[in-house]
Protein backbone atom coordinates (compact mmCIF):
# COMPACT_ATOMS: atom_id res chain seq x y z
CA UNK A 1 0.00 0.00 0.00
CA UNK A 2 0.95 3.65 -0.53
CA UNK A 3 0.39 6.94 1.01
CA UNK A 4 -0.33 9.35 -1.62
CA UNK A 5 -2.14 12.53 -2.51
CA UNK A 6 -5.71 12.57 -3.08
CA UNK A 7 -7.20 15.20 -5.54
CA UNK A 8 -11.22 15.14 -6.42
CA UNK A 9 -12.67 17.04 -9.05
CA UNK A 10 -15.43 18.75 -8.08
CA UNK A 11 -17.04 20.32 -11.86
CA UNK A 12 -19.49 22.54 -10.98
CA UNK A 13 -19.78 26.34 -11.06
CA UNK A 14 -22.33 28.88 -10.33
CA UNK A 15 -21.08 30.60 -13.52
CA UNK A 16 -18.38 30.27 -16.22
CA UNK A 17 -15.75 32.90 -15.62
CA UNK A 18 -14.29 33.74 -18.84
CA UNK A 19 -10.80 33.18 -18.36
CA UNK A 20 -11.05 29.74 -16.73
CA UNK A 21 -10.34 26.57 -18.27
CA UNK A 22 -10.94 24.16 -16.00
CA UNK A 23 -13.07 21.32 -16.82
CA UNK A 24 -16.75 22.68 -15.00
CA UNK A 25 -20.82 23.05 -15.84
CA UNK A 26 -23.00 25.85 -14.56
CA UNK A 27 -25.51 22.48 -14.93
CA UNK A 28 -25.29 21.36 -11.17
CA UNK A 29 -28.30 19.01 -11.83
CA UNK A 30 -26.06 15.70 -12.15
CA UNK A 31 -23.90 16.20 -8.51
CA UNK A 32 -25.59 13.62 -6.59
CA UNK A 33 -24.72 11.22 -9.89
CA UNK A 34 -21.47 12.88 -9.79
CA UNK A 35 -21.16 12.16 -5.79
CA UNK A 36 -21.81 8.37 -6.60
CA UNK A 37 -19.73 8.13 -9.67
CA UNK A 38 -16.92 9.37 -7.19
CA UNK A 39 -17.27 6.91 -4.69
CA UNK A 40 -17.34 4.07 -7.23
CA UNK A 41 -14.45 5.46 -8.80
CA UNK A 42 -12.57 5.51 -5.53
CA UNK A 43 -13.55 1.96 -4.49
CA UNK A 44 -11.02 1.16 -7.53
CA UNK A 45 -8.02 1.99 -5.32
CA UNK A 46 -9.28 0.42 -2.15
CA UNK A 47 -6.33 -2.00 -0.62
CA UNK A 48 -4.23 -0.09 -2.91
CA UNK A 49 -3.61 3.65 -1.72
CA UNK A 50 -3.18 5.35 2.23
CA UNK A 51 -4.55 9.09 1.87
CA UNK A 52 -1.63 11.70 3.09
CA UNK A 53 -2.90 14.61 1.31
CA UNK A 54 -6.24 15.58 0.21
CA UNK A 55 -7.35 17.86 -2.15
CA UNK A 56 -11.18 18.81 -3.27
CA UNK A 57 -10.30 21.25 -6.22
CA UNK A 58 -12.67 22.23 -9.38
CA UNK A 59 -14.83 23.74 -10.59
CA UNK A 60 -16.04 24.92 -7.49
CA UNK A 61 -15.92 21.82 -4.32
CA UNK A 62 -17.54 24.93 -1.78
CA UNK A 63 -20.94 23.72 -3.81
CA UNK A 64 -21.40 20.95 -1.94
CA UNK A 65 -23.28 21.25 1.26
CA UNK A 66 -21.48 19.94 4.67
CA UNK A 67 -23.45 16.88 4.71
CA UNK A 68 -21.64 15.56 0.64
CA UNK A 69 -18.69 16.60 1.96
CA UNK A 70 -19.24 14.92 5.37
CA UNK A 71 -20.36 11.89 3.91
CA UNK A 72 -17.13 11.69 0.85
CA UNK A 73 -15.25 12.70 4.06
CA UNK A 74 -16.16 9.52 6.29
CA UNK A 75 -16.14 7.21 3.56
CA UNK A 76 -12.04 8.23 2.80
CA UNK A 77 -10.98 8.28 6.25
CA UNK A 78 -13.05 4.54 7.16
CA UNK A 79 -11.12 2.87 3.61
CA UNK A 80 -8.48 4.82 2.93
CA UNK A 81 -6.46 5.76 6.36
CA UNK A 82 -3.78 7.70 6.15
CA UNK A 83 -1.82 10.43 7.88
CA UNK A 84 -4.32 12.81 6.21
CA UNK A 85 -1.96 15.37 6.70
CA UNK A 86 -3.64 18.05 4.81
CA UNK A 87 -6.99 18.38 3.77
CA UNK A 88 -7.34 21.28 1.26
CA UNK A 89 -10.78 22.45 0.05
CA UNK A 90 -11.29 25.55 -2.65
CA UNK A 91 -13.82 28.16 -1.92
CA UNK A 92 -15.55 30.72 -3.68
CA UNK A 93 -16.36 33.52 -1.84
CA UNK A 94 -20.18 33.34 -3.10
CA UNK A 95 -20.18 30.31 -0.48
CA UNK A 96 -20.92 29.29 2.86
CA UNK A 97 -21.57 31.03 5.65
CA UNK A 98 -19.34 31.07 9.01
CA UNK A 99 -21.22 28.35 10.69
CA UNK A 100 -20.62 26.06 7.62
CA UNK A 101 -16.98 27.19 7.72
CA UNK A 102 -16.79 26.40 11.39
CA UNK A 103 -18.22 22.99 9.94
CA UNK A 104 -15.48 22.34 7.32
CA UNK A 105 -13.09 22.40 9.97
CA UNK A 106 -14.83 20.24 12.10
CA UNK A 107 -14.93 17.59 9.29
CA UNK A 108 -11.24 17.67 9.27
CA UNK A 109 -10.37 20.25 6.33
CA UNK A 110 -7.56 22.33 7.85
CA UNK A 111 -6.34 24.48 4.77
CA UNK A 112 -9.07 26.40 2.50
CA UNK A 113 -8.28 28.57 -0.90
CA UNK A 114 -10.32 31.01 -1.56
CA UNK A 115 -10.55 32.34 -5.32
CA UNK A 116 -10.06 36.10 -4.67
CA UNK A 117 -8.57 36.78 -8.03
CA UNK A 118 -8.29 40.67 -7.66
CA UNK A 119 -8.55 43.27 -4.88
CA UNK A 120 -10.50 45.67 -6.79
CA UNK A 121 -14.13 46.15 -8.08
CA UNK A 122 -13.27 46.51 -11.61
CA UNK A 123 -10.81 44.12 -11.74
CA UNK A 124 -13.31 41.12 -10.36
CA UNK A 125 -16.00 42.59 -13.39
CA UNK A 126 -12.94 42.22 -15.88
CA UNK A 127 -12.44 38.75 -14.50
CA UNK A 128 -16.02 38.19 -14.83
CA UNK A 129 -16.65 37.22 -10.95
CA UNK A 130 -19.42 36.63 -8.89
CA UNK A 131 -18.32 38.12 -6.29
CA UNK A 132 -17.67 41.86 -5.20
CA UNK A 133 -15.14 43.23 -2.88
CA UNK A 134 -17.16 43.27 0.59
CA UNK A 135 -18.16 39.78 0.35
CA UNK A 136 -14.41 39.13 -0.43
CA UNK A 137 -13.63 40.76 3.09
CA UNK A 138 -16.32 38.84 4.95
CA UNK A 139 -15.23 35.42 3.82
CA UNK A 140 -11.56 36.08 4.91
CA UNK A 141 -12.71 37.75 7.68
CA UNK A 142 -14.44 34.16 8.88
CA UNK A 143 -11.71 31.88 7.56
CA UNK A 144 -9.41 33.51 9.98
CA UNK A 145 -11.28 33.07 12.81
CA UNK A 146 -11.21 29.63 12.31
CA UNK A 147 -7.82 28.14 13.20
CA UNK A 148 -6.94 26.71 9.85
CA UNK A 149 -3.46 25.61 9.27
CA UNK A 150 -3.39 27.66 6.64
CA UNK A 151 -5.45 30.08 3.97
CA UNK A 152 -4.49 30.92 0.75
CA UNK A 153 -5.88 33.39 -1.39
CA UNK A 154 -5.95 33.19 -5.61
CA UNK A 155 -4.83 36.09 -7.29
CA UNK A 156 -4.03 37.04 -10.74
CA UNK A 157 -1.78 39.59 -12.67
CA UNK A 158 -0.49 40.85 -16.11
CA UNK A 159 -4.00 42.56 -17.33
CA UNK A 160 -4.14 45.02 -15.10
CA UNK A 161 -2.19 48.45 -15.10
CA UNK A 162 0.97 48.92 -12.27
CA UNK A 163 -0.42 51.19 -10.10
CA UNK A 164 -3.94 49.17 -10.28
CA UNK A 165 -1.70 46.08 -9.12
CA UNK A 166 -0.14 48.30 -6.69
CA UNK A 167 -3.89 48.81 -5.11
CA UNK A 168 -4.09 45.66 -5.06
CA UNK A 169 -0.74 44.73 -3.27
CA UNK A 170 -1.81 47.64 -0.40
CA UNK A 171 -4.98 45.61 0.17
CA UNK A 172 -3.16 42.44 0.62
CA UNK A 173 -0.63 43.91 3.62
CA UNK A 174 -3.63 44.18 5.98
CA UNK A 175 -4.25 40.52 5.12
CA UNK A 176 -3.33 37.70 7.31
CA UNK A 177 -3.13 34.81 5.26
CA UNK A 178 -0.12 32.77 5.04
CA UNK A 179 -0.35 31.35 1.25
CA UNK A 180 -0.79 32.99 -1.74
CA UNK A 181 -1.05 32.16 -5.42
CA UNK A 182 -0.66 34.63 -7.57
CA UNK A 183 -1.37 33.64 -11.28
CA UNK A 184 -0.58 35.15 -14.56
CA UNK A 185 -3.57 35.73 -16.20
CA UNK A 186 -3.19 33.03 -19.47
CA UNK A 187 -5.82 33.81 -22.37
CA UNK A 188 -6.63 30.46 -23.27
CA UNK A 189 -7.40 28.94 -26.32
CA UNK A 190 -11.45 28.37 -26.12
CA UNK A 191 -12.23 30.75 -23.57
CA UNK A 192 -13.86 34.09 -24.40
CA UNK A 193 -9.91 35.99 -23.09
CA UNK A 194 -8.81 33.79 -26.38
CA UNK A 195 -6.69 36.42 -28.23
CA UNK A 196 -6.12 38.69 -25.08
CA UNK A 197 -2.60 40.70 -25.72
CA UNK A 198 -0.72 41.29 -22.37
CA UNK A 199 2.34 43.35 -22.67
CA UNK A 200 5.71 41.25 -21.67
CA UNK A 201 6.93 44.51 -20.47
CA UNK A 202 4.19 44.92 -18.05
CA UNK A 203 4.38 41.34 -17.23
CA UNK A 204 8.03 41.81 -16.54
CA UNK A 205 7.55 44.77 -14.19
CA UNK A 206 4.47 43.54 -12.36
CA UNK A 207 6.36 39.97 -11.80
CA UNK A 208 9.20 42.27 -9.72
CA UNK A 209 6.58 44.22 -7.90
CA UNK A 210 5.08 41.31 -6.94
CA UNK A 211 8.65 39.62 -6.63
CA UNK A 212 9.11 42.69 -3.79
CA UNK A 213 6.45 43.34 -2.06
CA UNK A 214 5.95 39.74 -1.31
CA UNK A 215 9.07 39.55 0.33
CA UNK A 216 8.45 42.46 2.22
CA UNK A 217 5.32 41.28 4.04
CA UNK A 218 7.40 38.12 4.61
CA UNK A 219 6.49 35.49 2.24
CA UNK A 220 8.59 33.05 0.28
CA UNK A 221 8.22 32.08 -2.86
CA UNK A 222 8.48 28.20 -3.33
CA UNK A 223 7.17 27.78 -6.71
CA UNK A 224 6.82 30.05 -9.83
CA UNK A 225 2.93 31.17 -8.57
CA UNK A 226 2.96 29.89 -4.83
CA UNK A 227 3.83 32.01 -2.02
CA UNK A 228 3.87 30.80 1.50
CA UNK A 229 4.49 32.40 5.01
CA UNK A 230 6.15 30.44 7.73
CA UNK A 231 6.73 27.22 5.55
CA UNK A 232 3.23 27.00 5.29
CA UNK A 233 3.49 24.99 1.70
CA UNK A 234 0.77 23.49 -0.23
CA UNK A 235 1.90 19.83 0.62
CA UNK A 236 -0.37 18.37 -1.51
CA UNK A 237 0.75 20.50 -4.74
CA UNK A 238 4.81 19.89 -3.76
CA UNK A 239 3.74 16.57 -4.69
CA UNK A 240 2.96 17.00 -8.06
CA UNK A 241 6.34 19.25 -8.37
CA UNK A 242 8.37 16.71 -6.51
CA UNK A 243 6.94 14.14 -8.46
CA UNK A 244 5.82 11.42 -5.75
CA UNK A 245 2.50 9.79 -6.11
CA UNK A 246 -0.86 11.06 -6.72
CA UNK A 247 -4.67 10.06 -8.07
CA UNK A 248 -7.02 11.87 -9.11
CA UNK A 249 -10.47 11.10 -9.39
CA UNK A 250 -13.21 13.08 -10.70
CA UNK A 251 -13.79 14.22 -14.46
CA UNK A 252 -10.49 15.54 -16.26
CA UNK A 253 -8.38 14.37 -13.12
CA UNK A 254 -4.91 13.62 -13.29
CA UNK A 255 -2.59 10.97 -11.45
CA UNK A 256 1.32 9.46 -11.61
CA UNK A 257 0.73 6.70 -9.51
CA UNK A 258 2.48 2.91 -10.29
CA UNK A 259 4.82 4.68 -12.44
CA UNK A 260 2.19 5.70 -14.38
CA UNK A 261 0.80 9.30 -15.46
CA UNK A 262 -3.03 9.06 -16.60
CA UNK A 263 -5.85 11.22 -16.84
CA UNK A 264 -9.48 11.10 -17.09
CA UNK A 265 -11.98 11.62 -19.50
CA UNK A 266 -13.18 15.65 -19.90
CA UNK A 267 -16.49 14.85 -20.34
CA UNK A 268 -18.57 14.77 -17.86
CA UNK A 269 -20.99 12.35 -19.66
CA UNK A 270 -18.77 10.19 -20.67
CA UNK A 271 -17.49 9.90 -17.25
CA UNK A 272 -20.53 9.41 -15.47
CA UNK A 273 -21.19 6.45 -18.30
CA UNK A 274 -17.93 4.69 -18.09
CA UNK A 275 -18.02 4.51 -14.19
CA UNK A 276 -21.62 3.51 -14.10
CA UNK A 277 -20.92 0.54 -16.29
CA UNK A 278 -17.82 -0.13 -13.77
CA UNK A 279 -15.42 0.20 -16.74
CA UNK A 280 -12.00 2.80 -16.55
CA UNK A 281 -12.87 6.79 -17.14
CA UNK A 282 -9.01 7.01 -18.29
CA UNK A 283 -8.80 8.65 -21.63
CA UNK A 284 -5.17 9.11 -21.53
CA UNK A 285 -2.32 7.10 -20.34
CA UNK A 286 2.03 7.14 -20.46
CA UNK A 287 4.69 5.97 -18.77
CA UNK A 288 6.66 9.37 -18.29
CA UNK A 289 10.38 9.60 -18.66
CA UNK A 290 10.98 10.21 -14.91
CA UNK A 291 14.19 12.50 -15.62
CA UNK A 292 12.78 14.93 -18.01
CA UNK A 293 9.45 15.02 -15.65
CA UNK A 294 11.96 16.03 -12.22
CA UNK A 295 13.71 18.61 -14.38
CA UNK A 296 10.63 20.01 -16.05
CA UNK A 297 8.54 20.37 -12.56
CA UNK A 298 11.35 20.70 -10.09
CA UNK A 299 12.77 23.44 -11.41
CA UNK A 300 9.07 25.60 -10.99
CA UNK A 301 10.15 25.81 -7.38
CA UNK A 302 12.77 26.56 -5.03
CA UNK A 303 13.93 23.27 -4.23
CA UNK A 304 15.32 22.68 -8.35
CA UNK A 305 16.36 19.14 -9.21
CA UNK A 306 19.48 17.04 -8.44
CA UNK A 307 23.05 18.26 -9.50
CA UNK A 308 23.40 15.49 -11.56
CA UNK A 309 20.20 14.91 -12.96
CA UNK A 310 20.84 18.44 -15.28
CA UNK A 311 24.01 19.70 -17.57
CA UNK A 312 23.69 22.88 -18.43
CA UNK A 313 25.39 24.46 -21.21
CA UNK A 314 27.72 27.03 -20.84
CA UNK A 315 25.26 29.72 -22.11
CA UNK A 316 22.10 28.84 -19.43
CA UNK A 317 24.17 28.74 -16.18
CA UNK A 318 23.89 32.11 -15.60
CA UNK A 319 19.51 31.72 -15.00
CA UNK A 320 20.61 29.16 -11.79
CA UNK A 321 22.04 28.84 -8.54
CA UNK A 322 23.63 25.86 -7.21
CA UNK A 323 23.12 25.08 -3.15
CA UNK A 324 24.56 21.95 -1.67
CA UNK A 325 23.65 19.18 -4.03
CA UNK A 326 20.97 20.96 -6.05
CA UNK A 327 20.92 23.62 -8.95
CA UNK A 328 17.79 25.87 -9.43
CA UNK A 329 16.52 28.69 -11.40
CA UNK A 330 16.91 32.03 -10.21
CA UNK A 331 13.99 33.68 -9.31
CA UNK A 332 14.45 36.55 -11.37
CA UNK A 333 14.06 34.26 -14.37
CA UNK A 334 11.11 32.49 -13.39
CA UNK A 335 9.29 33.88 -16.45
CA UNK A 336 11.84 32.84 -19.01
CA UNK A 337 11.11 29.16 -17.10
CA UNK A 338 9.24 27.80 -20.26
CA UNK A 339 12.07 28.55 -22.88
CA UNK A 340 14.89 27.35 -20.71
CA UNK A 341 13.20 24.75 -20.48
CA UNK A 342 13.06 24.06 -24.37
CA UNK A 343 16.69 24.63 -25.20
CA UNK A 344 17.52 22.24 -21.97
CA UNK A 345 15.26 19.25 -22.72
C1 LIG B 1 -9.42 25.61 -10.26
S1 LIG B 1 -9.54 27.32 -10.24
C2 LIG B 1 -10.87 27.30 -9.13
C3 LIG B 1 -11.03 28.14 -7.98
C4 LIG B 1 -12.43 28.55 -7.59
N1 LIG B 1 -13.43 27.89 -8.33
C5 LIG B 1 -12.59 30.03 -7.85
O1 LIG B 1 -12.94 30.37 -8.95
O2 LIG B 1 -12.42 30.80 -6.95
C6 LIG B 1 -8.07 27.75 -9.41
C7 LIG B 1 -7.48 29.07 -9.76
O3 LIG B 1 -6.87 29.04 -11.04
C8 LIG B 1 -6.70 30.39 -11.46
N2 LIG B 1 -6.96 30.46 -12.89
C9 LIG B 1 -7.94 29.86 -13.57
N3 LIG B 1 -7.85 30.17 -14.88
C10 LIG B 1 -6.77 30.97 -15.03
C11 LIG B 1 -6.16 31.65 -16.13
N4 LIG B 1 -6.66 31.55 -17.35
N5 LIG B 1 -5.07 32.40 -15.90
C12 LIG B 1 -4.56 32.51 -14.66
N6 LIG B 1 -5.10 31.92 -13.58
C13 LIG B 1 -6.20 31.17 -13.76
C14 LIG B 1 -7.66 31.24 -10.66
O4 LIG B 1 -6.94 32.10 -9.83
C15 LIG B 1 -8.43 30.22 -9.86
O5 LIG B 1 -8.80 30.66 -8.59
S1 LIG C 1 -12.39 30.26 -11.97
FE1 LIG C 1 -13.48 28.95 -10.51
S2 LIG C 1 -15.63 29.69 -10.55
FE2 LIG C 1 -14.63 30.52 -12.35
S3 LIG C 1 -15.15 29.01 -13.93
FE3 LIG C 1 -13.10 28.47 -13.13
S4 LIG C 1 -13.51 26.99 -11.58
FE4 LIG C 1 -15.46 28.00 -11.99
Amino acid sequence: MREVGLYIHIPFCRSKCPYCDFTSTTNIEPIKDYLEALTLELKGYLGRIYIDTLYFGGGTPSLLNLRDLERILNFLYKNFRGSFREITLEMNPEDYNFEEIRGLYDLGINRVSLGVQSFREEGLRFLGRGHDLKLVFKKLNYLLRVPFSSVNIDLIYGYQSLGELKEELKVLRGIEVNHVSFYLLTPYEGTPFEGLKLSEDLIHREHLLISETMKELGFERYEVSNWAKDGKYCLHNLKYWLLEEYVGVGVSSASFFEGLRYKNTNSLREYLKKVKEGKSPVAFEERPDLKRERIILGLRTKFGVEKKLLKLPESLKVFFKEEGNRISLKEEHYLLLNEILTELI
